[in-house]
């Protein structure tokens, strides 16, 4: 981007923004701290009658085959932890609690009369309740992907991946906040009002899905169906501490998810965000259909037979420092792995150039998804303007969050990427990654640069996603994984990435974090 007289000089620039760019980092967290750390609520710990909400789904649904377990108390259970930490997160859009129940009694009798092996294999998740962010359509819910001109939509069809889950006999319970128009990194519209992180309700639980994380971090919910365009089951996952699965782009159906038809090319996948890595390949499986074969997502490699690679930190220029406690995390996970290997097999360090353009690469790959902002904007009536929209919002006449404003105005005013030089990157970025990979070869990775931000603070460092962003443009799957606490109580983690359709290494190496570093980082005790 720049061109340096001397690379001396390129150099001590680098040095310089580095310096910077961390200064301001703790500005910025300094100054919100003073605001919000006041704000905090705690989230009231499981009551030992709700104790069944810690298991897995998986775990859940077979005890209700096994008839040790009805429904009805599960769903009513859950319901009930919603409304003790609903008020404190603000995570749920709309419920249908009354309509659950009922289909739960319903499971409770066909469990009662019996079925057959077969209706046991295709109904894997028999009784179990589930929430999704609102943007996946379910009959008769609310549509409005934070947009107060939507604030009347109702979906007049299940979406593809609602049907398969309640296929597979899921029971939906309730739709959940997320971000006007689904692109930030916090969970907040004019619709639902803000979502808050329940590790520190003063903090950003991230976004798009940051309500499901919410909820999965406060026991309220036992499966969370997500979507990630840019890092939006990941990063709340990260956030709220959570495991969280990207499938490979192209394998999830999007039909009737954020006005997609299915049939679009895109960096776009379906997830889950869970508590427990045990639950992600099975759920996955259901979205994925036809094509959850191609995922390999069963496939159970000793760690001793993967090669590893890891990334601690990149040089692109719009995302903060990898803070020091991150990395700490990182270096815990290579040095636990290193053990389990021999010398020769020691994680590798990998990079590539295409890391130091994480955002732009992102940026670029928008522009060929289906989504024209500035209709969706206006729901689909008139492209909207950035700066008469701006205008709007300073002077309080606006109906949309200041975030969107901004997005509209990057994409409508700012230089666009260089198109030959953004497509030659991104393919000789996944050349070599890929190669360097093969069948057998994962990735370590930071998931973010800090842990959850403040509220509000993301505007002042919009780009800090791209660690996330990189991976949609990579056209790869990833797992979010959870690695303990930082010294303020916050999770830490990283991103467990792979080469196309080696889900199931991403999920094996996540599986093995899992049990040796604790698991998934819950926001509250359990009695
Ligand atoms: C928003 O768009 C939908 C179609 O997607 C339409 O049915 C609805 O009337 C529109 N609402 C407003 C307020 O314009
Ligand atoms: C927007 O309107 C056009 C027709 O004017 C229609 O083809 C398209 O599907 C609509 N998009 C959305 C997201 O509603």
């Amino acid at each position: 981007m720049f061109e340096f007289q001397s690379v001396n000089m390129g150099k001590k620039l680098k040095i310089f923004i580095l310096y910077a760019k961390l200064l301001l980092d703790f500005a910025i967290d300094f100054f919100f701290s003073l605001y919000w750390d006041k704000r905090k609520k705690p989230i009231p710990d499981l009551e030992s009658k709700h104790a069944i909400l810690k298991e897995s789904a998986t775990a859940l649904a077979k005890k209700i085959r096994n008839k040790e377990l009805k429904s009805e108390d599960l769903v009513r259970a859950v319901v009930e932890r919603i409304k003790e930490v609903n008020p404190i997160i603000n995570a749920i859009a709309a419920d249908r609690y009354e309509a659950a129940l009922t289909e739960a009694r319903e499971v409770d009798r066909l469990v009662a009369v019996g079925l057959s092996e077969q209706e046991w294999q295709k109904k894997p998740f028999l009784g179990v309740p589930f929430t999704t962010k609102e943007s996946q359509a379910i009959k008769g819910m609310p549509l409005t992907m934070g947009l107060w001109s939507r604030r009347k939509e109702v979906a007049s069809e299940d979406s593809e991946a609602i049907i398969r889950l309640k296929n597979a006999g899921a029971i939906p319970i309730g739709s959940s906040n997320l971000p006007e128009l689904l692109v930030w990194q916090e969970t907040r519209n004019l619709v639902y009002g803000m979502t808050n992180n329940p590790h520190h309700t003063g903090r950003s639980p991230g976004g798009s899905s940051g309500a499901e994380a919410a909820l999965t971090a406060s026991y309220a919910t036992t499966i969370s169906l997500c979507s990630d365009l840019g890092g939006s089951t990941r990063m709340p996952a990260f956030y709220c501490g959570m495991f969280g699965h990207h499938p490979t782009p192209g394998s999830t159906n999007l039909r009737g998810v954020f006005f997609r038809n299915g049939d679009e090319e895109s960096m776009f996948s379906l997830g889950f965000i869970a508590k427990h890595v045990e639950d992600l390949a099975p759920l996955t499986k259901i979205v994925a259909g036809d094509k959850a074969k191609g995922l390999n997502l069963d496939k159970d490699v000793d760690i001793k037979n993967i090669k590893f690679y890891y990334l601690e930190s990149t040089n692109d220029v719009c995302v903060s420092s990898v803070r020091a406690e991150l990395k700490g995390a990182m270096k815990r996970a290579i040095s636990k792995i290193t053990q389990e290997l021999t010398t020769a097999d020691a994680p590798q360090p990998y990079h590539h150039e295409g890391f130091n353009h994480m955002y732009v690469l992102w940026k670029y790959w928008m522009t060929k998804e289906p989504d024209n902002t500035a209709l969706l904007y206006t729901n689909n009536t008139t492209e909207a303007n950035g700066i008469l929209e701006l205008i709007k919002k300073v002077c309080g006449l606006s109906k949309h969050c200041l975030f969107s404003v901004v997005r509209l105005i990057e994409l409508q005013f700012l230089p666009a990427v260089d198109s030959a030089w953004a497509e030659k990157l991104t393919k000789e970025f996944k050349d070599d990654i890929f190669t360097k990979l093969g069948e057998n070869g994962v990735l370590l990775m930071p998931s973010a640069p800090h842990v959850a931000p403040y509220h509000y603070s993301c505007l002042l460092r919009p780009f800090n996603f791209a660690y996330f962003a990189v991976v949609n443009a990579l056209k790869c799957p990833a797992t979010q994984v959870p690695l303990g606490k930082d010294s303020q109580g916050l999770p830490l983690g990283i991103q467990v990435l792979a080469a196309p359709n080696n889900d199931g290494l991403c999920l094996t190496v996540a599986r093995y974090l899992e049990k040796e570093f604790g698991g998934s980082v819950m926001a509250c005790k359990s009695k």
